[in-house]
């Protein structure tokens, strides 16, 4: 029986060991035919080892090597010796050394491969990749990434534990949680006609925690939503959810601001500097036209209304009557932009809802533009003046609707800080946003809807308005925002029943309803509730920025597609007729 047991890994082998006897096991990653000598690249998680197979020292396996192809897995035994003159690899920790074979064994063979596994720099489609993900897995890119991954929650887990959490496990089997989105739902066969709901995040039992007395959990939680996917969304995610008692948020503020920098310290060595700036959502909506700000680089937003007010420009001026703003900004030296440019940017914000995109260039002599004509010389002067231009400067204006305008414009900025590089690799740019509203207007189903989760406390300072005034108050919530992605989100809670019962009054909850939904959590906070608050962290999307990449399946080992299928399993898929039986679930096929 050949003995396949490594004596080394792939990528651990150097000079030192010149001389010794070893044995290797991994994939066959390349095959060189010398004429008479044979070249393996041998490949495992640790590196890659050259094997040369020599018909004068073992007839057998040079032979077998013949026979090899990518991917194969074999194991070989020989001895360490150093490569010939000239033939080192300075980029290969094991390039001054190699293994003369002496004994081979093919352990399997494999198909070819669909896509390259070994020539990394061929682009291969996604779908290709996240269907045979146990192959895309063998490449460097997502091998990092996993070993990256790891990373992240071993330092998070040692942080944690040094701060005295608690890592508690909840249930997957649940009820549905009131994080807003569709719920996953997963029929009983016990009660039949029940459904268990995935939690879309452990929000209630991390509460329920508190109740318990754990005083401080953390969790590396699985959730589910089933909402619209984008490029950093997936159905299936993890957040790094945590919970404490009797502490403030500024406490909450400075845990999670040294987790972060003891993350990013231990990863990717890289020191984040404390504490991180704070800005309440009225001033981020204001300034940058969203409540996620990427503040590594400029370009803020600048309202121009009462400037386009005194101008005789007809399409601002009826956007205006309309109840609408004028904002734009400056990009500083834009003036290179070329018209076709300009063409594509405006077509670009139309996607938001925005029907045009005026600009303006600087120069020494003034402002240029088809429009330049409607703005008098004190509207110009003050234009320049508001957006501090200068000549080489190129200014962009939008007209439209309050929300309209700031997307917009969000999405614009953040364009052109990438066409034009503006963000230097490697920043990063953390922020707290603090303040949110309560509660936001929900025009579909006409009533009020609460902006984060209805167990959100009320800021101190803005609870006599709950009344008189809902939509002003402001709430004790906040977001961690990390180079415009929201990273996080997070909250004090509520601890104080009758407090409850007049924010379900508010949302126009009948007891029937607040009742099913979360009547047993309400008859909990009755017990003795501590003053709580917590936060959870996207923990993919953590890994996604430190990974440097802005696709989040490129940091999950097995993710689903922008449509929730994965397509290397086939799910989701049809189940077994006697399944549905058991379940007393009919389909409707016209459906
Ligand atoms: P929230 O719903 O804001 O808060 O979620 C917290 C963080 O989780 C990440 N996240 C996601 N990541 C990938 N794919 C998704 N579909 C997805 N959805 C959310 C984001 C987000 O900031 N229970 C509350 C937290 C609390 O109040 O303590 C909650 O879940 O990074």
């Amino acid at each position: 029986m050949f003995d396949y047991r490594r004596t080394h890994h792939c990528g651990a082998l150097s000079k030192k060991e010149i001389g010794e006897q070893v044995t290797l096991s991994g994939w066959v990653h390349r095959r060189r035919d010398h004429g008479g000598l044979i070249f393996i690249d041998l490949r495992d998680r640790y590196g890659i080892t050259q094997l040369v197979f020599d018909p004068a020292l073992d007839a057998e396996s040079h032979a077998t090597a013949n026979r090899l192809r990518s991917e194969w897995v074999i194991s070989a035994k020989g001895k360490v010796v150093p490569r010939g003159e000239g033939l080192t690899n300075p980029r290969l920790p094991t390039g001054e050394i190699e293994i003369r074979v002496e004994e081979m064994k093919v352990l399997s063979q494999a198909k070819t491969p669909p896509f390259s596994i070994a020539d990394e720099a061929i682009e291969v489609n996604e779908d290709l990749r996240l269907t045979y993900r146990y192959l895309d897995m063998r490449r460097g890119k997502l091998h990092k990434s996993l070993l990256l991954r790891h990373s992240t929650m071993m330092a998070i887990r040692d942080y944690m534990d040094g701060e005295g959490f608690c890592e508690v496990t909840t249930p997957i089997l649940a009820k549905s949680t009131p994080e807003g989105a569709r719920d996953y739902l997963v029929p009983s066969r016990v009660h039949p006609g029940s459904f268990y709901a995935l939690p879309q995040s452990p929000q209630l039992f991390k509460q329920l925690l508190m109740l318990g007395g754990m005083d401080r959990y953390f969790q590396i939680a699985p959730c589910f939503r089933d909402e619209d996917l984008r490029a950093d969304r997936q159905p299936e995610f993890t957040q790094i959810d945590v919970e404490m008692s009797f502490l403030t948020p500024n406490e909450l503020f400075s845990i999670i601001e040294g987790l972060l920098q003891a993350v990013f310290k231990e990863t990717i060595g890289q020191e984040i500097s404390l504490p991180f700036p704070r800005m309440p959502h009225a001033e981020a909506l204001e300034r940058y036209g969203t409540d996620k700000p990427d503040l590594r680089f400029g370009m803020e937003l600048i309202s121009l209304s009462d400037i386009a007010e005194r101008s005789e420009f007809t399409v601002f001026l009826d956007q205006i009557r309309a109840g609408g703003i004028v904002k734009g900004l400056c990009v500083k030296g834009g003036a290179d932009i070329s018209r076709r440019e300009i063409d594509e940017y405006t077509a670009f914000v139309g996607r938001f809802g925005i029907q045009g995109l005026a600009w303006m260039k600087v120069q020494e002599e003034g402002l240029s533009s088809n429009i330049v004509k409607f703005f008098g010389p004190e509207q110009q002067a003050a234009l320049i003046a508001r957006m501090e231009a200068k000549p080489g400067d190129l200014i962009f204006m939008v007209a439209s609707s309050v929300d309209r305008a700031n997307q917009g414009l969000d999405h614009l900025r953040r364009k052109i800080a990438r066409d034009r590089n503006l963000i230097a690799p490697g920043t990063y740019a953390f922020l707290w946003v603090v303040d949110f509203p309560l509660m936001r207007w929900d025009p579909q189903e006409r009533r009020l809807d609460t902006e984060h989760h209805p167990f959100t406390s009320p800021h101190p300072e803005d609870i006599h308005l709950m009344e008189s005034d809902p939509l002003k108050v402001r709430s004790s919530s906040y977001d961690i925002v990390l180079n415009g992605y929201e990273l996080g989100s997070g909250s004090q809670r509520i601890h104080d029943g009758e407090l409850q019962r007049k924010i379900f009054e508010i949302l126009k909850l009948t007891p029937e309803q607040i009742n099913e939904r979360f009547g047993f959590f309400v008859d909990a906070l009755q017990h003795g509730t501590p003053p709580h608050l917590g936060i959870a962290l996207g923990f993919d999307r953590l890994v996604m920025i430190l990974s440097g990449t802005d696709n989040i399946r490129d940091v999950v080992a097995f993710p689903k597609t922008q449509r929730a299928s994965d397509l290397m399993m086939d799910a989701p898929s049809t189940v077994d007729p006697t399944q549905l039986r058991d379940l007393r679930i009919t389909i409707d096929p016209e459906k």
